[in-house]
């Protein structure tokens, strides 16, 4: 089964696209012959990556400047999208991290990682949602989770937390939109070098954890194409609610 080959032709919004598994995922989709339509706050990144996306594949590319944790500005991306090809696919992927113990967290921490990581994905569905069921247009949500929202670590709780409800939100309105004909589904990735976690590796507990793998490596963002692509596409019809963990076994680590 060529699961690319099932993303030609469809329109995938990608948040986060700015950089690190966003801007894959929209290379991913683009040479697969998607639209692809590519959303951070970041416009000058995305107007680069546009040019590219045309240059290697896409059958179009747009870029639109976005912050998911803001209610308008989500709300201005969606009516400017009304005006292209509509949506088929949306992967939210934006999303922040921030270490520290959690007692000594300042509350405006933890909500600009709540209002990023979890706001943001239920401002960025919702809106999708309405959109789709409005036009009786099927839809697929394919959220970026993690692994610790599905097995804590500490010194990370608000992300940690954030993720968890991701996990939540994917069955929740995977129940109520499957009458809409809406799937949604995610990955829980394990860890993978991108600028969320780079400095993170470089020291000795981010060695350490290393070690801690199964498969005793880090992921690469290819290592995400096949689970990103069966989700993404109808090679998952009968799939909704799901979080699949892509991690070299890290979730199953011994205690
Ligand atoms: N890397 C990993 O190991 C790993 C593992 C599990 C899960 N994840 C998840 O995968 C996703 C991508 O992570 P990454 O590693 O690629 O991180 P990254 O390299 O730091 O990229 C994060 C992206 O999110 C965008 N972003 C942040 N806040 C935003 C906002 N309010 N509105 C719109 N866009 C926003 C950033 O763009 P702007 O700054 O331009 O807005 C950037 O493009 C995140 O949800 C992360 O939690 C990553």
């Amino acid at each position: 089964m060529d699961l690319g080959a099932r993303l030609k032709g469809k329109h995938v919004l990608v948040t986060g696209a700015s950089g690190g598994l966003g801007e894959h995922f929209a290379r991913l989709s683009a040479r697969c012959g998607a639209t692809v339509t590519v959303a951070a706050r970041r416009r000058e990144k995305l107007e680069a990556l546009v040019l590219d996306l045309r240059a290697c594949g896409a059958a179009e590319a747009h870029a639109v400047e976005l912050d998911v944790s803001d209610e308008a500005s989500v709300e201005a991306a969606f009516a400017a999208l009304k005006d292209g090809p509509p949506l088929d696919v949306v992967v939210n992927n934006a999303g922040i991290a921030g270490t520290g113990p959690s007692i000594d967290t300042q509350t405006a921490e933890f909500d600009r990682i709540i209002g990023t990581n979890l706001r943001g994905v239920w401002l960025m569905s919702v809106a999708a949602a309405r959109q789709w069921r409005d036009a009786k247009h099927p839809g697929v949500i394919l959220n970026i989770a993690s692994i610790v929202g599905l097995r804590v670590i500490g010194g990370t709780a608000p992300y940690v937390v954030s993720k968890a409800g991701v996990v939540q939100m994917t069955e929740v309105l995977a129940l109520e939109w499957a009458r809409f004909g809406i799937r949604v589904n995610a990955l829980a990735p394990g860890y993978i070098v991108t600028d969320i976690n780079a400095d993170f590796f470089a020291t000795e507990p981010g060695l350490q954890m290393i070690r801690r793998i199964p498969m005793r490596r880090l992921g690469q963002p290819e290592d995400l194409d096949g689970p990103f692509l069966l989700l993404a596409t109808d090679a998952s019809a009968w799939m909704t609610g799901a979080t699949i963990p892509v991690d070299g076994g890290h979730l199953v680590s011994a205690l």
